[in-house]
């Protein structure tokens, strides 16, 4: 399959104006997707999944923020430097996006078929009456109900579930080939995450379309990921497939998320918490950034940072000493 993303060595740097301080928040990121490919990027809060996701797409908040180094390619095409109508045109056809909190994504004083509508006009070439047919289209498509009715309806009259749909059928609206969500289903409740993951995953299907999936939360990975990728401040601790992951987690990182997943624990709740928190990136770090929080940490891991290596086909951990099992 053909590259869609390539992504090497991405650095991030974060100013923190009071003290001058420089810290990193991506520490050298690499990350691949093939074309139709859907990758998971998970990590706890604050590890640099929305930077991520915000560099890709050169929305990054600058200042504070200044991607460093690094190289994004996008279908073989630099991205470094584009001029501003060509980043509107590729956010708004090429790469579609869907936020975590639906409502402040969209626009509150426009009607939710209009806000659609106008997607298609900058970006499309239809002409009106194929706008409005297509506009009702997508809305059927995510499973709204009543679509003539949502043309003229605005975002505060809809559930959080349905806004999240919506927002889904803005960002397919010009056919986008790589569709970017970031937590697209963690303002909602349970039943609806489902829903909505399930509604994602058919879209991409349908259309071909690869998806970054970001999000802090493992258990919604199973079943919505060809390919997980483990992120731990700013830096991909590992990789592979979901099945490798999920039974064979070769960074202690990785098996600390798993062990505190509601599901193998007790009533919903989980029994285990990654004891510590992920340092901020002002630390200054010479060793394994996981070494503090780490149940298998050695002398090694605080002297030299690991590398990232395949541990098992197919499988790569950053770790001094991976599970290997
Ligand atoms: N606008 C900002 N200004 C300063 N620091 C930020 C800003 N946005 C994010 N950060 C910091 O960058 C790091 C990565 O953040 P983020 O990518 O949002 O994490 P995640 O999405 O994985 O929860 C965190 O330490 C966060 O505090
Ligand atoms: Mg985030």
């Amino acid at each position: 399959m053909p590259e869609l993303l390539c992504v090497r060595n991405l650095k991030v740097s974060l100013r923190d104006p009071p003290t001058g301080r420089e810290g990193w928040v991506l520490r050298g990121v690499d990350l691949r997707m093939e074309a139709g490919e859907r990758v998971a990027l998970v990590g706890e809060s604050g590890c640099g999944k929305s930077v991520t996701a915000l560099s890709i797409l050169r929305l990054l908040p600058r200042p504070p923020m200044e991607i460093s180094s690094g190289q994004i390619e996008f279908k073989g095409r630099d991205l470094g430097n584009l001029t501003r109508e060509q980043w509107l045109e590729i956010r708004g056809r090429e790469i579609g996006m869907v936020f975590q909190e639906p409502i402040s994504s969209l626009n509150p004083v426009m009607p939710i078929g209009e806000q659609i509508a106008e997607t298609l006009r900058n970006h499309s070439g239809l002409s009106t009456g194929e706008i409005r047919a297509r506009t009702l289209s997508l809305l059927a498509q995510v499973g709204l109900p009543d679509p003539p009715r949502l043309l003229s309806q605005y975002p505060h009259q809809l559930s959080g579930g349905m806004c999240q749909r919506a927002m889904i059928a803005m960002a397919v609206a010009c056919g986008p080939s790589f569709l970017i969500a970031d937590e697209p289903t963690t303002a909602l409740d349970v039943t609806v995450q489902t829903q909505i993951l399930d509604l994602l995953f058919r879209m991409t299907e349908e259309q071909r379309l690869a998806v970054l999936l970001i999000t802090h939360n493992l258990m919604i990975v199973r079943g919505h990921a060809d390919r997980v990728v483990i992120l731990y401040l700013g830096l991909v601790v590992e990789e592979g497939v979901p099945g490798e992951i999920f039974r064979h987690p070769q960074h202690p990182y990785t098996e600390g998320l798993l062990a505190a997943l509601p599901e193998v624990s007790h009533k919903g709740r989980p029994l285990y918490n990654i004891p510590g928190v992920v340092p901020s990136p002002f630390e200054d770090l010479k060793g394994c950034a996981f070494a503090d929080r780490c149940p298998r940490v050695e002398r090694k891991c605080r002297e030299s940072a690991p590398p990232l290596l395949e541990t098992r086909k197919g499988h790569q951990a950053r770790c001094f000493y991976p599970s290997g099992k």
